[in-house]
């Protein structure tokens, strides 16, 4: 099926959306643990992503780190985490949304595409990345339409249900962003 992505935002975290994060999160048979890092242990995912749901119950907004919001509903989230040495400029960026109902139709495009906009205009970025494996063909797509291009490809470095994957990391830089802004709402 797919999603209507006309009504994408990026907004902060309000309480109302922590029901929805911690079902989400914490679900260790969630469809979307097979696609984002499934080469880390489960048992370790389960664990951190119950700490992150405490974490996110007990502290305010954080700027690095936003709701996607479709039509009014909190469907997934994107975070940034700088690469060292601080302000060195490069910031690594991820994203997740939960239920694959809303997979394929676009919506990570445009989440994708406001969040490269919101990092280019609130931190001193001059590059981005995106770091995934070979087999996630929807983030690689989705990175490929917002005109992130591929910089790093480690061969083989990734086991997901026993076969071996590259791994992936797509980059795009404060230029390039400039000259395609506008083409992606
Ligand atoms: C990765 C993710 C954010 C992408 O968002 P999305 O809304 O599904 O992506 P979009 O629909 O905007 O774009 C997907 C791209 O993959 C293509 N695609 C869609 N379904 C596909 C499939 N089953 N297999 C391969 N490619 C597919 C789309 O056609 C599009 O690329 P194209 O325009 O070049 O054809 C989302 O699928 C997700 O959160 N998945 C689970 C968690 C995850 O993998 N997070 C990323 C960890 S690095």
């Amino acid at each position: 099926m797919f999603a209507d992505s006309s009504h994408v935002i990026l907004r902060d975290r309000q309480l109302r959306d922590l029901p929805v994060l911690t079902r989400w999160l914490t679900d260790p048979g969630a469809e979307w643990r097979r696609w984002d890092a499934p080469y880390f242990h489960a048992e370790t995912t389960t664990e951190t992503m119950r700490a992150y749901v405490d974490h996110l119950a007990q502290t305010p907004p954080d700027p690095d780190e936003q709701v996607i919001d479709l039509n009014g509903e909190c469907v997934g989230m994107v975070n940034r985490s700088e690469e060292s040495p601080g302000g060195g400029g490069w910031w690594d960026l991820g994203i997740l949304i939960y239920d694959p109902r809303h997979w394929g139709g676009g919506v990570g495009t445009r989440a994708l595409a406001r969040w490269v906009a919101d990092t280019f205009t609130w931190t001193d970025a001059h590059v981005v990345t995106v770091t995934t494996w070979g087999g996630n063909e929807r983030m690689i797509g989705a990175a490929r339409r917002v005109g992130f291009r591929e910089c790093m490809r480690v061969r083989e470095a990734r086991v997901v249900d026993g076969r071996r994957y590259d791994s992936v990391r797509l980059d795009l830089l404060r230029s390039e962003w400039r000259a395609r802004a506008g083409t992606l709402g």
